[in-house]
């Protein structure tokens, strides 16, 4: 330690007298690595995180003031240290910075430089050494189109691996782990195709050993289509119920509605969801279905439809009072609704109104059956019956009844008959069951054109 202390002191003295008085030119600065002189245009081979220890030094001079180093353009000088230490033989200086740098990838390929100054020179002297970082590989992924944008079936595209590494190692792609064949880290899929979805991993072999980047999931979008079409045609008997399913392909993965057809280009969704249920059909159940499979690929919407599925509903008729209770006045015609659904078709449908039984299409003794009208609802109909001159005997119960092959079903009509003011029902004894033949050609008339007449019926 004393010693130590003394040279200091030396060194202190030795440079005041060095600015004042002799100056002798120092030798050319060298680089030492690992206690080695190393030549111009050398070459240091490290690795990344390695500590580089190297020496700037510098003899046969007065003591140097400073020794700056750079790697390329930056500085580094705060890593060095100087050092000077005097050779009594020689009666000069050694000098020296000792340089200590966590070496990193970013200075592969960089010169490392230290510039001596000293006052006998009107520039620094320099020597340098180039650097060779060695590291692992890290792998950079890019994708034409370029990510966040939806990969369509159909399209181009272009996946790319980037393998950064010292020394260089080639990438290689593997798609759910199976290598793929690529030039040049270029894995191009002119026309993609679902098939082409997975996850793909690019890997290299490095002088540190395996490399594998993360796996990166290629999803492949494609439009809905049905997969497998829905029966042409159902058979339900009322009351049962009815289902039906949509098998429909897509990614993303499409969406469901079923819709009921009423018209060429008129539909009316009824439910979402893959499955259609039915639950205790009604002849109003018959008719015309569709699914609709839909998705979005991109901005575009895709959807595909089903063929129609035709529902026939089977079962005892149906028949309903469109009028339930009707108030009629005496003297007055009186028109009674129903309403029937039947499949099959009836083999007996008929009014009873008194002691009459009465078939649609049937005239008698001034009650009027009129032919049956279809409806919308497949297999329903409408049916009427007049009643020319409310007479008080028709008041009470009126029925209909259909019966097919599956049963039977009526419906009642309860007819309540009010007394008409005194002119009116004049006028309508006067006509009723004493002239029935005009009665009949009076209604003939009216099953014709029926509405205007009636009007003009009870005002003559
Ligand atoms: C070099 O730097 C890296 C990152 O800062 C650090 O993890 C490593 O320990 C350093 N190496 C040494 C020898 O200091
Ligand atoms: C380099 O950095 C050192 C200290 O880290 C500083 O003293 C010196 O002036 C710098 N040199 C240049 C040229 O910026
Ligand atoms: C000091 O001088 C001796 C001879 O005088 C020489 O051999 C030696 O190389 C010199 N030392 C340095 C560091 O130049
Ligand atoms: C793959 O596609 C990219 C981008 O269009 C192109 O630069 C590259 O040459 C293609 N590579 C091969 C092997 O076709
Ligand atoms: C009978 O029902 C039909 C259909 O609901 C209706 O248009 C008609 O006005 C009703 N007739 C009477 C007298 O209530
Ligand atoms: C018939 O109509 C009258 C008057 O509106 C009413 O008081 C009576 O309860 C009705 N009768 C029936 C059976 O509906």
């Amino acid at each position: 330690m004393p010693r130590m202390r003394k040279r200091i002191w030396i060194v202190v003295v030795t440079f005041v007298i060095g600015i004042s008085a002799d100056v002798s030119p120092p030798e050319e600065p060298y680089l030492d690595y690992e206690n080695k002189r190393l030549p111009q245009g050398a070459i240091i081979t490290l690795k990344e995180w390695q500590v580089l220890i190297l020496k700037c030094v510098t003899e046969n001079s007065s003591p140097i003031r400073r020794i700056q180093w750079f790697l390329e353009t930056t500085n580094v000088s705060s890593h060095g240290k100087l050092f000077t230490e005097f050779l009594p033989g020689n009666e000069t200086y050694l000098s020296w910075s000792l340089l200590s740098l966590n070496i990193t990838r970013t200075f592969d390929r960089k010169e490392l430089v230290c510039f001596v100054s000293h006052e006998s020179w009107a520039q620094p002297a320099t020597a340098g050494v180039s650097l060779n970082v060695l590291y692992g590989p890290t792998f950079s992924i890019s994708r034409i189109p370029g990510f966040g944008i939806p990969v369509i079936e159909g399209m181009f595209v272009s996946l790319r691996c980037d393998v950064d590494a010292n020394p260089p190692s080639d990438p290689l792609w593997l798609k759910d782990e199976s290598p793929q064949v690529s030039t040049e880290g270029y894995l191009n899929f002119t026309f993609i195709t679902r098939e082409h979805a997975g996850w793909y991993k690019c890997t290299t072999e490095h002088l540190f050993g395996y490399f594998g980047s993360f796996g990166y999931f290629l999803n492949v979008r494609y439009g809905a289509e049905i997969v497998e079409e829905p029966p042409k045609e159902v058979e339900a008997e009322t009351g049962s119920s009815v289902d039906l399913e949509c098998q429909a392909d897509g990614k993303p993965i499409p969406s469901y509605c079923w819709a009921r057809v009423r018209d060429a280009d008129r539909i009316e969704g009824i439910g979402t969801g893959k499955k259609l249920h039915l639950d205790h059909v009604h002849y109003e159940d018959a008719g015309r279905y569709k699914c609709i499979a839909s998705n979005s690929i991109g901005y575009k919407y895709v959807s595909a439809q089903t063929r129609d599925v035709k529902i026939d509903v089977k079962g005892k008729p149906e028949v309903t009072p469109l009028n339930r209770t009707l108030l009629a006045i005496a003297g007055k015609s009186a028109l009674i609704f129903v309403r029937y659904c039947s499949n099959p078709r009836p083999y007996r449908s008929h009014w009873i109104v008194r002691h009459l039984v009465i078939s649609p299409g049937e005239i008698r003794f001034g009650y009027t059956a009129y032919n049956v009208t279809p409806l919308a609802t497949p297999n329903c109909f409408r049916v009427a019956l007049m009643i020319s001159r409310v007479s008080p005997e028709d008041g009470g119960e009126i029925l209909f009844f259909v019966k097919n092959r599956k049963g039977i079903d009526d419906a009642v009509i309860l007819l309540n008959i009010t007394q008409a003011s005194y002119s009116i029902s004049e006028c309508s004894t006067n006509s009723w069951r004493t002239q029935d033949a005009i009665l009949l050609f009076i209604t003939f008339a009216m099953l014709a054109a029926w509405g205007e007449s009636k009007s003009c019926f009870l005002g003559s």
